[in-house]
């Protein structure tokens, strides 16, 4: 592959996090956070290897095939001149295990930070595809509606991942209030607990959905996004690992909340709002569930990052 290198040899990037899932969206639909964000500082070097440190203190696998950031950028050394390779600093605001994109924001921020140094040689939909690398290091299997969002911004559909087809939508204002109680819940068990077969009536029942909320973005109406935040499927079988989480939903419901539900896979629940105050309320009460039942929680009230994964210094 011929490269026009940039003159430049680092770059920082902050890598936002992301809501997988959307509730009825189970591996297709993916929104992108203004916050938190991961801050990655990537280098270009001709030593051919991947290296990889953190300044966080979370114990993460540093050797690049194990790691959501190095196992991308290994696929893209594939097509790259030998003499390639790229140190890693990572700094995680976003906490590993979470449910809102960890894995996701170490993977997308390395790929866009090294195409950027390598003179933009990779299309988003390609970036995407490397980015999958780190999924797949990370819970075994390669699912987009983190990574998507996380580069492209926004709101994202995964029609299909084989092949790659992406669609951005549109959506009024929203703001997200995201609860993440301090357990770990690893994407990879949360995949394993759910059931391989579904009723034809719950599948009828999730597609309805899934296909109102998307024309509920489309067409700016609350009333329908409200309507559609409905899983069938997924959220019966993994709300079982959050407690709380039944509580939160219903309060979230009475302050004022469009809806919402796990962010991912867990154990994070989320919530949507037409509006700060609303989604400030919406957070007193998460943080009542849980000071009651004496669990550790953060509480992020944010909106949508329609930009993605940020260049800083550049
Ligand atoms: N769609 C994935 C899952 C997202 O729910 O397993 C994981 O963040």
């Amino acid at each position: 592959m011929q490269l026009n290198t940039t003159p430049q040899r680092t770059i920082t990037v902050s890598a936002p996090a992301t809501i997988a899932n959307l509730v009825c969206g189970f591996d297709i639909l993916g929104l992108c956070l203004n916050h938190p964000a991961d801050e990655m500082q990537v280098t270009l070097t001709d030593k051919s290897a991947i290296h990889i440190s953190s300044t966080d203190g979370y114990a993460l696998p540093y050797e690049a095939s194990e790691n959501t950031a190095g196992a991308p950028l290994l696929e893209m050394k594939k097509l790259l001149p030998e003499q390639t390779g790229f140190d890693i600093v990572i700094k995680k605001n976003i906490k590993p295990g979470s449910g809102i994109g960890s894995s996701a924001a170490s993977a997308a921020g390395a790929v866009v930070a090294a195409n950027h140094l390598l003179g933009n040689p990779f299309t988003r939909e390609e970036m995407i595809q490397f980015a999958l690398f780190g999924e797949k290091a990370a819970s075994g299997v390669k699912h987009a509606d983190n990574v998507a969002p996380c580069i492209y911004g926004g709101i994202t559909l995964i029609r299909s991942i084989f092949p790659l087809d992406i669609i951005s939508l549109s959506a009024p204002p929203l703001w997200v209030t995201v609860v993440h109680p301090q357990i770990e819940v690893r994407t990879s068990d949360a995949r394993q607990i759910l059931k391989k077969q579904v009723l034809l009536k719950d599948a009828i029942k999730q597609w309805g959905n899934i296909a109102g909320l998307v024309a509920g973005f489309l067409q700016n109406d609350y009333g329908l996004i409200s309507r559609s935040l409905e899983d069938v499927i997924i959220e019966p079988v993994r709300s079982i690992l959050i407690p709380g989480f039944a509580e939160v939903k219903k309060l979230s419901i009475g302050a004022g909340a469009l809806g919402g539900g796990i962010s991912g896979s867990g154990p994070s629940v989320f919530m949507l709002s037409t509006d700060e105050e609303t989604a400030h309320r919406v957070k007193d009460q998460m943080q009542k569930v849980y000071e009651g039942i004496g669990l550790d929680h953060f509480v992020y009230v944010t909106s949508i990052n329609t930009q993605g994964v940020k260049l800083i210094n550049h």
